[in-house]
């Protein structure tokens, strides 16, 4: 049965409408205030190489915490299943910047998508890395074959100057021997993989690496093992949504990856990837009308992985 992408698009478009106005923007890193918070953006890429687009698809936003994947990703790649030693897998059920869990546990995240999960990440790259900034672009770069691909610096530098919270949890970490590098470098380098702009559009094409079994968009390349391409899949379903995981789970079946810019990526394995944006969000940290859309989505196509 052949699905007809392009009319579902514009049927959820459509049906989103009466939720227009639910949900808040991002305030607490300044620089993501400054974002209109009515654009619209959803972009699905085909295995067949079909694009299917609408809205603001072709406009930049900042991923914010979807990047927790791509290092995730490039960590792995690089030293492998030693990653789990420092860094859990098992969902939060806790808001993603929760500091009380990671006292609790001993310094060890529950997770690599929770911001302390992520943190630790940035430390491997950190340490493993001969240019870290550099080569996490070059590595996205060469995943999504686009040279465009950049940090947004002021929304770097305008979390840095307000993320007191990922200064605590970084602190914490360290006390814990959980970072081995410089606090400030690390952070440094979080918030710069946070402020990576990206376009519906490039998402897409950058996700088709998870929905394909580690091989990059447009490309033969195997980036990830499929070994390590299925953890990741597995991360993304049962925590790529914070406490609000389950409901993603249950709504839309598929694994996936919000942020506060209000971008969700998804993908549904060997079928397509997914991207859109629509800035407010929900009280959990998640955009409202790109989890209905997404909801409308599986529900039309009957394409989920449940
Ligand atoms: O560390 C932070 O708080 C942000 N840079 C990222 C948080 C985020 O995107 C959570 N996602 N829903």
């Amino acid at each position: 049965m052949s699905i007809k992408y392009q009319e579902i698009l514009q049927e959820i478009h459509e049906e989103i409408k009466p939720f227009k106005g639910e949900g808040q923007i991002a305030t607490y890193i300044p620089e993501l205030a400054t974002v209109d918070p009515d654009k619209y953006g959803i972009c699905l890429h085909c295995f067949d190489g079909q694009e299917y687009t609408l809205g603001d698809y072709e406009e930049k936003f900042s991923i914010q915490s979807i990047s927790k994947v791509l290092t995730l990703s490039l960590a792995v790649s690089k030293i492998g299943e030693r990653i789990w030693e420092r860094v859990d897998v098992e969902p939060s059920g806790d808001p993603f910047n929760s500091l009380v869990q990671l006292e609790y546990e001993q310094g060890i995240p529950r997770n690599p998508l929770i911001n302390s999960g992520a943190i630790v990440v940035a430390d491997i790259l950190v340490s493993i890395l001969d240019d870290p900034k550099e080569d996490f672009l070059k590595f996205i770069r060469s995943i999504c074959g686009n040279e465009s691909i950049n940090f947004n610096p002021k929304v770097a530098a305008s979390e840095k100057a307000t993320g007191f919270r990922n200064a605590a949890l970084a602190n914490m970490l360290k006390s814990f021997d959980n970072i081995k590098n410089d606090v400030d470098t690390v952070l440094d380098f979080y918030f710069h993989q946070c402020s990576l702009e990206m376009t519906c559009q490039e998402l897409s094409r950058t996700f088709l690496l998870f929905a394909n079994h580690g091989t990059q968009y447009g490309g033969t390349e195997q980036i990830l093992p499929r070994r390590l391409g299925k953890r990741i899949n597995a991360i993304m379903q049962t925590c790529g949504f914070y406490d609000e995981a389950g409901e993603f789970s249950f709504r839309v079946g598929l694994p996936g990856k919000s942020g506060v810019g209000g971008g969700i990526a998804a993908i549904y394995p060997q079928q397509y990837s997914v991207a859109v944006w629509s800035p407010r969000l929900n009280p959990k940290g998640n955009s409202v009308l790109g989890m209905k859309s997404l909801e409308l989505l599986t529900t039309k196509t009957g394409y989920s992985i449940f």
